[in-house]
């Protein structure tokens, strides 16, 4: 390239020229001479001739560019994009190079540029972020700068990660459905599913249900008191029975002529004879009331002595008995049966008692059963 400078005094004016540009195209030339600067896609290879003249100019080669009015010496190397961006396979070239305009690069779509840090002039294409949940774009990206996000406001949200606004929040729910949850950035308004109305049903179902378990619960727990006490009244009345029966019997008679059908029921009817006298208010036992029943008991006043002795020797006192068969039999003539049957049986509670009650008790009605026992076998 030419670096002589022509010193070529110009007194041709180009007024309209110059003031067209409505730039400072003008410079001194070193011999003083106002020269027009090259315009752009031309460098400068000489001073102008003439004063008020334009200056010798080139037109930039292939691959060069100048983009302003100029005096430069040479035209500057257009950017190669693939050179400039150290992730290329990311960019493209917008505008290939001319005479008066660069290269443009651009990243591919969804990327822009970021200057590696510290360098001059190298680049890299990075991801164009998206607005996450409850956050939308306030800026764009744009080639050189990221999307600019910004929280929604208040009374919006946005649920999805989009390039999408926030959405103004539904306010309230439908007849019939309550709120969930509030309204906030990233979630609208939640209302329950299901109508309260049909959820109503559906617990008056299941009331209904309760209610007819409720029924046949109290149906069957009826039932069971009615038998219970239907139970319990024939046990009573039973009882009372067979106690008026055995009172039933002849209480002046002296002789009886052995055991009635009744006598022969099973020992469990007779064993609840005996048990009625268990409690009493006054005592735990009415041994008054045991005794009185005895004295109409066949098998009783048949072989008084042969019971008052079993009696005796069941509870460990047999030497008593003799005494208390003797003391009767004298106190009470043959005619006085039940005195003598009463009266023995009392002895031997007096006599004989040891331990308590419940023992006595125990005695008594085990004796009962095996004299019953044997007088059975001597009947027959
Ligand atoms: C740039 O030039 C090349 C070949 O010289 C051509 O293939 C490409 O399409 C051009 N690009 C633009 C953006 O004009
Ligand atoms: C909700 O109920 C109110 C009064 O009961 C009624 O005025 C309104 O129209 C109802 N709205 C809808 C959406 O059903
Ligand atoms: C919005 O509400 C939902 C549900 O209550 C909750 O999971 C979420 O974290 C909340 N978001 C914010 C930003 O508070």
């Amino acid at each position: 390239m030419s670096t002589i400078v022509f010193q070529v005094t110009c007194f041709i004016i180009y007024y309209a020229s110059t003031e067209a540009r409505n730039v400072v195209t003008e410079y001194y030339s070193t011999d003083n001479k106002i020269c027009y600067k090259c315009s752009p896609g031309t460098f400068w290879t000489a001073d102008c001739k003439d004063d008020l003249s334009e200056s010798e100019c080139s037109p930039c080669p292939q691959g060069t560019f100048q983009s302003t009015y100029n005096i430069a010496h040479r035209c500057e190397e257009c950017i190669v994009c693939e050179n400039i961006v150290k992730n290329y396979l990311l960019s493209r070239t917008l505008m290939n190079c001319t005479a008066d305009t660069n290269t443009k690069c651009a990243c591919l779509d969804g990327y822009y540029f970021e200057k590696v840090y510290g360098s001059a002039n190298e680049w890299l294409c990075k991801t164009i972020s998206v607005c996450g949940q409850g956050y939308e774009v306030i800026h764009k990206a744009t080639n050189f700068r990221d999307t600019v996000c910004q929280e929604c406001g208040r009374g919006y949200y946005k649920e999805s990660l989009s390039s999408e606004p926030c959405q103004l929040c539904s306010t309230g729910c439908d007849n019939g459905t309550h709120i969930i949850s509030p309204c906030n950035a990233t979630q609208d308004t939640v209302c329950s599913q299901v109508k309260e109305n049909v959820n109503d049903g559906a617990m008056g179902r299941n009331n209904r249900v309760d209610i007819i378990i409720l029924i046949a619960c109290s149906i069957v727990g009826g039932l069971c008191v009615v038998f219970t006490v239907l139970c319990l009244y024939v046990w009573i009345f039973r009882k009372r029975t067979i106690k008026k029966e055995t009172n039933s019997e002849p209480s002046i008679s002296t002789y009886v002529d052995g055991p009635s059908d009744d006598d022969t029921t099973s020992d469990e009817i007779q064993y609840d004879w005996m048990q009625s006298y268990r409690t009493t208010a006054e005592n735990e036992f009415d041994w008054t009331g045991l005794f009185q029943e005895c004295t109409s008991k066949p098998e009783i006043i048949d072989q008084w002595e042969h019971f008052t002795r079993m009696l005796c020797i069941n509870s460990s006192q047999s030497s008593k008995a003799d005494q208390i068969i003797v003391e009767t039999t004298r106190a009470y003539d043959q005619t006085r049966i039940k005195d003598r049957v009463y009266n023995a049986l009392k002895s031997w509670k007096e006599k004989c008692y040891s331990v308590d009650d419940e023992y006595m008790f125990a005695v008594f009605t085990n004796s009962f059963y095996e004299h019953q026992g044997q007088y059975m076998q001597s009947l027959s």
